[in-house]
C-alpha cells in the first residue's frame, strides 16, 4: 500500500509538473502537486513504524506555520528570495537525513549516497542562504573575488573528496570525524561558489541551487530507500537544471560565465562603448495622441512594472485600445524582471488574455510594422547594446527589438540603468519618447485620458 501511494504520489508530481508549463494550468499544476506531497507524507506517516509522533507533529507546526507565513506574506517581487530559502532548507534537511543515518560499517552501497547527501546538501544550504542575502540586499550583491580564488575553491573541493574517501571506505557511525569535517567544509564551500556571483545572476543561481536541492535530496531518498523522496529529487534535480539551461540561454551567456565571470561587479557600465544624446520628454497628454492614433501597439513590460504594480492599469490600457480598434500585444522576455515567469505571473493576475502574450522571436520580426512600442519598466531587455556594440557587457543577449517600431515610448522614472548596469542607447533614439515617473502613475494618467477623450 505505501509503495502504490509512493507510485501515485509520483505520478500526480509528473503531471502537476508538466501542467506548470502553460499559464492556463500552472494554477491546477501546483495543487496537483500538492496532493502528490500530501499523499507521499501521509503514506509515510501511516505506514513507517518507530516514528517519533511529538518531534513530528511539533515539525508540522513550527516548519507550517513558517512556511504558511512567508508564503503569505512575500510579495510577488520577494518570491525568488523565498525560493532561496526554500531550497536552503531542502539542503539543509538532507545533510540531516544523510548524517543521521550515519552508522559503523555501512557498506559502499550505502556511504557513497549518504557522502553525496551532506555534500550537496550542505554547499545547497550555505549556497541559498548567501543567494538570499544577496538578492535581498541584506549583504552587498557585487561579486566578491580575490587573488587565488579559484586554487583556494579546488583546495577545498580536494579536501571534501578526500575526507569523503577516508569516510566511505570505513564509516564509524554518527560521530565520524572524516563526515562531520566533510560537512564543515561542504558549508564553507557554498559559500565560496556563491560569492564570486553578482546580484544579478543570483536567480540562474538560485535556479541550479533548486537542482541540487533535488539531487541531493534523491540521494538522501536511496539512504532512506525511499522511492518516493528518489523520485521527487530526481524531478527537482532535472526541471532545475533545464531552467538555468533556460535562463542562461535567454541571456545568451553559458553557466560557466554565470558561475565564474564575476559579471556585474560594477554598479554601472563596466564596459561598451560611451552612450550620449538627448534624451527626448514627453508628456502623458501627447502621449495619448500617439496611442489614440495607432493601430497596433507592442507592450514590452519589465521590472519597473512590478515594482510600480502597474499591470492592472496596463491591462485597462491594452482594453481601452483595442476598444479604439487597435491591435494590442504584450511581449515577454523570458528573463524580464526578477524571476523566471516574473512577467506572466503579473499579466496572469491582471487577467490579460494568453493570446495576447508573445515571445520575443515572434514579435521581433514584425517590430518594424508595428506603430508604437510602449516598454513599461523594461532596461535592460530592450537595451539594443545587446545587438550594437561588442564592447557591451549584454552584448550577444537576445532582446526585443522597440527601437524598430515606429515609435517607441519608454515608462521609467529616470534614465539610470536597470539591473546589469549597463547604459541604454535606446532611451537616445530617434524615435525614442521618454514618459518619465511612475508607471502605474503614468499608465493610469494616459487611461483617464482614453476615458475622457
Ligand atoms: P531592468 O533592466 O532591471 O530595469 C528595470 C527598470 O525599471 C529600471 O531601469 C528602473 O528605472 C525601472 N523602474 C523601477 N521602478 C519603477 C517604477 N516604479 N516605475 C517605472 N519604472 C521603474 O529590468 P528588465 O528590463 O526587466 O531586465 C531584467 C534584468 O534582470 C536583466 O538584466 C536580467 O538579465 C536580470 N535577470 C533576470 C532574471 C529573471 S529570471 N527574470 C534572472 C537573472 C537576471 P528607473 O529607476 O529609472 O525608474
Amino acid at each position: 500500500m505505501q509503495q502504490l501511494a509512493y507510485i501515485i504520489a509520483s505520478v500526480l508530481f509528473i503531471i502537476g509538473l508538466k501542467r506548470l508549463g502553460s499559464a492556463a494550468t500552472a494554477k491546477q499544476g501546483n495543487l496537483i502537486s500538492a496532493v502528490g506531497m500530501g499523499l507521499a507524507l501521509l503514506a509515510t506517516l501511516i505506514f513507517e513504524t518507530n516514528l517519533s509522533w511529538p518531534l513530528i507533529l511539533a515539525g508540522i507546526v513550527v516548519g507550517g506555520a513558517i512556511g504558511g507565513i512567508a508564503a503569505k506574506r512575500v510579495a510577488m517581487t520577494g518570491m525568488p528570495e523565498m525560493v532561496a530559502l526554500f531550497n536552503g532548507s531542502g539542503g539543509i534537511a538532507s545533510v540531516f537525513v544523510g548524517w543521521a543515518s550515519a552508522k559503523p560499517d555501512m557498506s559502499l552501497a550505502e556511504s557513497i549516497p549518504l557522502y553525496l547527501a551532506v555534500l550537496i546538501g550542505g554547499v545547497t544550504f550555505t549556497g541559498s542562504v548567501v543567494a538570499y542575502l544577496k538578492l535581498s540586499e541584506k549583504i552587498d550583491g557585487k561579486p566578491v573575488m580575490f587573488k587565488g580564488q579559484q586554487p583556494v575553491n579546488i583546495a577545498l573541493l580536494a579536501l571534501i573528496l578526500l575526507c569523503g574517501a577516508l569516510f566511505c571506505m570505513s564509516p564509524s557511525g554518527f560521530g565520524d570525524p572524516w563526515l562531520i569535517i566533510a560537512i564543515l567544509l561542504s558549508f564553507a564551500f557554498g559559500v565560496m561558489v556563491v560569492i564570486p556571483i553578482g546580484g544579478a545572476d543570483m536567480p540562474v543561481v538560485i535556479a541550479l541551487l533548486n537542482s541540487y536541492s533535488g539531487l541531493a535530496a534523491c540521494a538522501a531518498g536511496f539512504i532512506i530507500s525511499n522511492t518516493v523522496l528518489i523520485v521527487a529529487g530526481a524531478l527537482v534535480g532535472a526541471s532545475g537544471i533545464i531552467l538555468t539551461g533556460i535562463m542562461c540561454k535567454a541571456m545568451n551567456r553559458s553557466l560557466s560565465n554565470v558561475l565564474f565571470s564575476g559579471f556585474g561587479s560594477a554598479t554601472t557600465s563596466s564596459g561598451g562603448a560611451d552612450v550620449q544624446g538627448e534624451a527626448k520628454p514627453i508628456s502623458a497628454d501627447d502621449t495619448y495622441y500617439i496611442l489614440e492614433a495607432a493601430s497596433s501597439v507592442i507592450f514590452v513590460p519589465g521590472y519597473g512594472m512590478a515594482v510600480a504594480q502597474a499591470q492592472h492599469a496596463v491591462k485597462e490600457l491594452g482594453a481601452l485600445l483595442e476598444e479604439n480598434g487597435c491591435e494590442v500585444q504584450f511581449a515577454i522576455h523570458p528573463v524580464a524582471g526578477r524571476m523566471p515567469g516574473h512577467m506572466n505571473v503579473l499579466l496572469a493576475e491582471a487577467d490579460v488574455p494568453y493570446e495576447q502574450l508573445v515571445e520575443p522571436d515572434d514579435v521581433n520580426p514584425n517590430m518594424a510594422a508595428a506603430d508604437v512600442a510602449i516598454v513599461i519598466g523594461a532596461n535592460d531587455v530592450v537595451n539594443p547594446a545587446a545587438r550594437t556594440d561588442e564592447t557591451s557587457p549584454l552584448w550577444g543577449m537576445p532582446i526585443i527589438n522597440v527601437d524598430m517600431a515606429k515609435t517607441c515610448i519608454v515608462l521609467k522614472r529616470s534614465l539610470r540603468p536597470g539591473y546589469a548596469g549597463v547604459e541604454n542607447p535606446l532611451f537616445f533614439c530617434e524615435n525614442t519618447r521618454m514618459l518619465l515617473g511612475d508607471a502605474k502613475a503614468s499608465v493610469q494618467a494616459l487611461v483617464s485620458q482614453f476615458k475622457e477623450g
